[in-house]
C-alpha cells in the first residue's frame, strides 16, 4: 500500500472515505471539524449535541455520504481527553479506523491530521498506523477474510507551509512500519516453513535489498567458534543451526566511535526438548525467534535511515528439539566464552544461545549490547502482555533504551537486576547453572545468566516474550505478531549519539 500527501482542503476532497478525529470535551466541533461541520450545514454540531459523537477513544461514527463534502464517508474516530493527547496515539487512531473501514469493504481513505498536528511526528505515527492496520495474518488463507484490502491511503490535513513536514514523516513512517511488518511476516510464519537455514535465507534476501553486509555462519564454523551453549540445544534436531550476522556501517565511519551491538534469540521453534513443555499451547512456540525477526527488521528500517552509527546484528538461530541426540538436564556446556554451564533445564535454552550471541557480538567490535528475546514465561507473570522488561548493567544505556521505547510509542517497563540475583544461578558442578533454584523471579534469573556474557560490556536485555504475541486481535492490530522492540531498537539507533 502506497501513503500519499495531500494538501487539498478536506472538504473538498473527493474519496471513498475521509478519516478524522475528535476529542472528549464540550465544543469538541472546533477547528477542522467546525470547517467540516460548516459545510456539512451542521451536522457533525447536531451529533455531538445528541450526546452520539462523543469523542471517547476509539469511538467509531461512520456518516454516509456527508451533505456538503466530496467525500462519500466521513469516519469520525474517538480521541480521548485532549490533555492526554500525544502526536503517538494517532498511530492507533490511523489503524483501527483503517481497520474498521477495511471491515466494510472500502478500499481507499484519507486520514486527515487537525490543526496542532501538522507534523512530521504526526504524519510519522499516522502512516504507521496506516501500515500497521493493514496487516493481516493469513499469508496461508487461501480466502482471505477481509476480503477488501486497502490500496491507496493519504494523509491529508498539511498545506504549503507544512507538506515538506508531512512528506518526511510519510517516508520515515512507511520505512519503519514496513519493517515491523517484515519482522511480523517472519514470526508468524511456521516452524515448517521457517527453519534456522530458512530465516537465514530470508535475512539475506532483505540484506541484499537494503544494501546491508550479511554473514551466515553454518554449523561448522559455528563448532570452529566453539559455540558450546548455541551446539547443545542445536544438537536435538536434524536441522543444522546458523548464526546470522548484519552490519550496517555509516557513509562516513568515526574511529573510536561507538558500535551498537543487536542480539537476537531466534529459536524457530521451542518444544522444550528433554525438559518438554505440555501439548497444549505448544504451536505458538514457532514465535520463540521473535527477537531474531526483530532486530532483522530493525537492520532494515536502519539500512534506509543511515544513522551515524554503525550496527552489527547477531541471531544465533535453532530448533530446540527432543531426540536421540538432545542435550539431558545435567549436562555441562562449555559456552564460547570458556565459561562452564550446568543445564538443569533443556526449556531454558533461549539464554544458553544468547550466551554465545553476546559473546560473539563482543568478538565484532560492538561497545554497546541489546538484545531482545523471547526468553520466560515469568516476564508475562510480572507484566502481563502490556509491558516488555527492561534489564540491564548500564544504567544510562537502560535510560536510553526506555526512553526509545517512549518515542517510538513502544511500552517496555524497568526491572531489576542487582547481585542479591546472583546466587539464584550458581551451580554446584559448573560455574552457572541455567536455570534459578525455585527462587522465583524467573525473568531476572534469565537477564542474570545473560549478564555473566556480557560482563563489563554496556549491556540491556528486553524479555519481550509477553508482547510479541497478540492472542486475540484489536481494533488497531490483527492477531499474531505484533513486531515489537522494531521501532524501538531503530530509535536507538537513530540517536545513539557518539558521545556515549
Ligand atoms: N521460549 C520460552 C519462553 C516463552 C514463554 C516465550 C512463553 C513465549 C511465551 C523459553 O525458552 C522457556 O521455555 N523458558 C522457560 C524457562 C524455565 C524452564 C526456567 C519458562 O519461561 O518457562
Ligand atoms: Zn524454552
Ligand atoms: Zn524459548
Amino acid at each position: 500500500m502506497h501513503i500519499a500527501l495531500e494538501t487539498q482542503p478536506l472538504a473538498s476532497l473527493a474519496t471513498p472515505a475521509l478519516v478524522t478525529y475528535v476529542f472528549e470535551k464540550d465544543g469538541r466541533i472546533e477547528g477542522s471539524l467546525a470547517e467540516l461541520d460548516k459545510a456539512a450545514g451542521g451536522r457533525l454540531k447536531q451529533l455531538a449535541d445528541s450526546g452520539e459523537l462523543t469523542g471517547k477513544t476509539l469511538e467509531m461514527t461512520l456518516v454516509h455520504y456527508p451533505a456538503g463534502l466530496a467525500a462519500e464517508r466521513l469516519l469520525l474516530v474517538g480521541a480521548g481527553k485532549p490533555d492526554k493527547f500525544a502526536p503517538g496515539a494517532l498511530r492507533k487512531l490511523a489503524a483501527a479506523a483503517l481497520r474498521y473501514l477495511k471491515a466494510r469493504s472500502v478500499t481507499k481513505l484519507v486520514f486527515a491530521v487537525r490543526e496542532g498536528e501538522r507534523t512530521a511526528a504526526a504524519a510519522e505515527a499516522v502512516t504507521q498506523g496506516l501500515l500497521l492496520g493493514s496487516f493481516d495474518s493469513d499469508r496461508y488463507k487461501t480466502e482471505k477474510k477481509n476480503g477488501a484490502v486497502i490500496d491507496l491511503a493519504a494523509v491529508a490535513g498539511f498545506d504549503a507551509a507544512t507538506q515538506s513536514a508531512g512528506a518526511s514523516g510519510i517516508a520515515r513512517g512507511t520505512i519503519i512500519a514496513e519493517s515491523q511488518n517484515f519482522t511480523r511476516e517472519l514470526v508468524n510464519e511456521p516452524a515448517n516453513k521457517l527453519t534456522p537455514r530458512k530465516l537465514a535465507e530470508r535475512a539475506q534476501a532483505m540484506a541484499r535489498e537494503a544494501g546491508l553486509e550479511i554473514d551466515v555462519l553454518d554449523e561448522k564454523r559455528i563448532a570452529d567458534l566453539k559455540m558450546g551453549a548455541l551446539l547443545s540445544v542445536a544438537q536435538g534436531s536434524i536441522e543444522p543451526p546458523r548464526v546470522i550476522v548484519v552490519t550496517y556501517t555509516p557513509e562516513q565511519p568515526r574511529s573510536g566511535a561507538p558500535v551498537l551491538g543487536l542480539v537476537g534469540k531466534a529459536v524457530t521453534f521451542d518444544t522444550g526438548g528433554i525438559s518438554i513443555k505440555p501439548a497444549e499451547g505448544m504451536e505458538k512456540m514457532k514465535y520463540d525467534m521473535a527477537g531474531g525477526a526483530a532486530v532483522l527488521g530493525a537492520m532494515r528500517a536502519i539500512a534506509r535511515l543511515k544513522p551515524a552509527v554503525k550496527v552489527v546484528a547477531v541471531i544465533p538461530s535453532t530448533e530446540n528439539m527432543p531426540g536421540g541426540r538432545a542435550q539431558k538436564p545435567g549436562d555441562i556446556q562449555i559456552a564460547m566464552s570458556g565459561k562452564s554451564i550446568e543445564v538443569v533445564n533443556t526449556d531454558a535454552e533461549g539464554r544458553l544461545i544468547l550466551a554465545d550471541g553476546i559473546a560473539y557480538a563482543k568478538t565484532l567490535g560492538c561497545t554497546h549490547l541489546v538484545d531482545a528475546a523471547t526468553l520466560t514465561g515469568a516476564i508475562v507473570v510480572a507484566l502481563a502482555n502490556v509491558n516488555a522488561g527492561v534489564f540491564g548493567n548500564n544504567q544510562p544505556l537502560i535510560d536510553r533504551v526506555l526512553s526509545s521505547s517512549r518515542a517510538a510509542g513502544e511500552k517496555m517497563w524497568p526491572m531489576p537486576l542487582d547481585d542479591d540475583y546472583r546466587e539464584f544461578i550458581k551451580s554446584n558442578i559448573a560455574d552457572i547453572q541455567n536455570v534459578g533454584s525455585g527462587k522465583g523471579g524467573g525473568a531476572i534469573t534469565a537477564a542474570m545468566f545473560l549478564r555473566e556474557f556480557a560482563e563489563e560490556m554496556p549491556w540491556v536485555h528486553l524479555d519481550i516474550a509477553g508482547t510479541a504475541w497478540l492472542d486475540d486481535q484489536k481494533p488497531w492490530s490483527a492477531k499474531g505478531a505484533t513486531g515489537i522492540a522494531v521501532r524501538t531498537l531503530v530509535d536507538l539507533a537513530m540517536n545513539f549519539d557518539s558521545a556515549q
